[in-house]
């Protein structure tokens, strides 16, 4: 199993690019789905995540291609996707593929939508909480949909004629939830109405590539999407909006070590909660031509106090990088974890670099100590996995993270994009 070695003690400096962004890529590819037309993807990254879903699409029937190969691997450049599912063969997604990441479970809708009917496994994915999908067959049932959950599967017929508008009232925000309805809505008869959407800036992408593909969405970004759905749907060319959480991890990494680094490819406006609470820091954010710079040149780190929230408030999926760097604050920070339940599994890894964090309920309290000290440590799930990087990069000596596999799910070419800019970082193989 492969480790990452880091040596810490390096200021950033230099010029890091942006990936598309994973958590819009997937629903994005599971939308070829929809269409027997060709559906082009622009800016895929390349990632272990991306690479599992075409293996699924595959089984159900979608052929695949990609644009040419990557020459130069260092910068990252995006790769095109053509996806075309003129027939769909198989309407199952068994429990070997769907248990191994949960947005698989969102093909349910465009496959129930398509063609009726739908067997697909319950899912799993990173270990950060239950994570149920009641709110996936709610939104499924309003759309007529007759749902059985037998042997770990959800069986879906859709009612003769198909799926039909209908009108959903979450409960609670969800991202998950909000995809699988808005995907299976724009090929259903009439109007849906979701109330109490998610409005992160992957269900945006989403919606505006369905309606390149012909869908009528009205109140997109807005916590209520109207979806006029339509008989058939064509194919489209999208390009896949940068990813924010690669963002904001870099954008922390840099506050940790110190330096000087430009984010290029990505954009403020999708993390503005974030980086506030970075100036909060004491770092400074500039808005520059096509990207964002970050710059912390002596100066420490001010403490802050945060809770995560849905869009457009402080992602969960960035507590565990801001919490790395509260370690080293001047002071005591309060991170309070309010999406996930258990969702602070890089706590007692950053414990064994010198961090000190108590844990009560869903806050966790970090005093800033003076110096952390490299250790072997154990990555979880993937944001714990990439602070246990970040955390690294700033410890005296050098830090082994172990299963590294959780970081290529979600972290195109972590090892490249920081030797460029100064720090020292290997992949040690076997
Ligand atoms: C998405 O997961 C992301 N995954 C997660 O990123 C992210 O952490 C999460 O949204 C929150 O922003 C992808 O986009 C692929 P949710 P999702 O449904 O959709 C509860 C990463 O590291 N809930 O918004 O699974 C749920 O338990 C990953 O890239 C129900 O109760 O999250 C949670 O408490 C990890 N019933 C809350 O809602 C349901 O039916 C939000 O979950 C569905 C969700």
């Amino acid at each position: 199993m492969d480790r990452i070695k880091i040596t810490g003690g390096q200021k950033l400096n230099g010029e890091i690019p942006i990936s598309g962004a994973k958590n819009a890529a997937l629903p994005l590819l599971i939308a070829s789905l929809l269409t027997p037309d060709r559906l082009t993807l622009k800016n895929v990254p390349n990632l272990a995540d991306v690479n599992l879903l075409v293996r699924i699409l595959r089984n159900h029937g979608v052929d695949f291609a990609i644009d040419g190969k990557r020459t130069d691997p260092n910068p990252h450049i995006g790769e095109t996707f053509h996806l075309t599912a003129r027939d769909i063969v198989d309407t199952t997604a068994p429990y070997e593929m769907v248990s191994r990441m949960r947005a698989s479970f969102w093909v349910l809708g465009p496959l129930l939508a398509r063609m009726g009917e739908a067997k697909v496994s319950l899912p799993g994915g990173c270990a950060i909480g239950t994570r149920p999908v009641d709110m996936h067959l709610q939104g499924l049932k309003a759309l007529g949909a007759d749902l059985q959950i037998d042997a770990g599967y959800v069986l879906a017929k859709a009612p003769k004629g198909g799926l039909r508008g209908g009108r959903i009232q979450f409960n609670k925000v969800s991202v998950g939830a909000t995809h699988q309805v808005l995907l299976a809505a724009a090929l259903a008869r009439g109007e849906t109405v979701i109330e109490n959407a998610a409005r992160e800036p992957e269900v945006g992408d989403v919606a505006d590539c369905l309606v390149k593909m012909g869908a009528k969405i009205e109140g997109i970004g807005t916590s209520t999407l109207r979806i006029e759905g339509r008989d058939r749907l064509e194919g489209a060319v999208h390009t896949v909006l940068p990813d924010r959480i690669e963002t904001g991890t870099f954008a922390f990494a840099v506050a940790a070590t110190g330096g000087d680094v430009t984010l290029s490819g990505t954009r403020r406006d999708l993390l503005s909660n974030a980086l506030e609470a970075l100036a909060e820091t004491g770092t400074q954010v500039h808005d520059v031509d096509g990207g964002i710079r970050i710059v912390r040149n002596g100066g420490g780190v001010a403490p802050v106090t945060i809770e995560t929230q849905p869009f457009p408030g402080f992602p969960t999926d960035l507590q565990a990088q801001l919490m790395a760097l509260m370690t080293r604050a001047s002071g005591t920070s309060v991170i309070r974890e309010t999406i996930f339940e258990n969702r602070f599994m890089h706590v007692q890894e950053l414990a064994r670099l010198g961090a000190d964090i108590q844990l009560h309920g869903d806050t966790a309290t970090i005093k800033g100590v003076k110096a952390l000290r490299g250790a072997p440590v154990m990555a979880t799930d993937l944001r714990a996995s990439v602070s246990l990087v970040i955390a690294g990069l700033m410890a005296e000596g050098d830090t082994t993270i172990n299963r590294v596999y959780h970081l290529d799910r979600g972290f195109e070419q972590l090892e490249a994009k920081l030797t460029r800019c100064g720090a020292v970082i290997e992949r040690i193989s076997g």
